[in-house]
């Protein structure tokens, strides 16, 4: 089963990104694909013609061969950064072909080397989610805080209760989107 994984963060070397990754090997038997999102236009409505913006059609199609999506943000100013909501109301349109269609699984997980774990940004996620149709596991919520200390000099997943959490996310994470197979 393909995962499309969105990160909201575009820097190099994000901790959003660092979290994605290391989810991955909590949920064998899976692929994910890291869509880039950064390069994409602006959304703007007089670009909505017969001829998008090329990179809103590969995007488009990405969103709609995706069988899951995975949505990793870090919180900017207690919602999601600019270029994640971008890149979702690039796959939103046009009206009435949304690339997100179908009710598929999703996931989110918010990230932040802060203590509160990007709720706030989660939220919002979800909000808009709940709109696009994209069925997201209620539980367990992944509000990943302290997120540079969790890893050691290797770039690896060392700290043992994240260790845990994302075990248990994987697994849930796994069995939803499982069900929709
Ligand atoms: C932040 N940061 C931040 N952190 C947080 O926990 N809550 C917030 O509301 C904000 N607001 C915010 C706004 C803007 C414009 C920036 C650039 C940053 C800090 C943020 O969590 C930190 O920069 C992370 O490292 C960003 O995630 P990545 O890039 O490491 O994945």
């Amino acid at each position: 089963m393909k995962i499309a994984v969105l990160v909201g963060s575009l820097r190099k070397d994000s901790w959003t990104r660092k979290v994605a990754r290391a989810l991955e090997p909590f949920m064998p038997g899976f692929t994910f694909d890291h869509v880039e999102i950064g390069h994409l236009p602006l959304y703007n409505q007089d670009l909505e013609t017969d001829q998008p913006p090329t990179e809103w059609t590969r995007f488009r199609d990405e969103m709609r061969a995706a069988q899951a999506y995975l949505f990793a943000t870090p919180e900017y100013n207690r919602t999601i950064p600019g270029a994640l909501k971008n890149a979702i109301d690039v796959g939103s349109r046009p009206p009435g072909k949304s690339s997100f269609a179908g009710t598929k699984p999703g996931a989110v997980v918010s990230v932040s080397p802060g203590m509160f774990g990007g709720f706030g940004a989660n939220h919002h996620l979800r909000q808009t989610l709940v709109f696009l149709d994209v069925a997201v596991l209620q539980q367990p919520e992944m509000y990943v805080n302290n997120a540079a200390k969790l890893f050691d000099e290797h770039g690896a997943l060392a700290d043992d209760s994240a260790k845990k959490l994302f075990e248990k996310f994987g697994a849930a994470f796994a069995a939803w989107a499982k069900r929709f197979g």
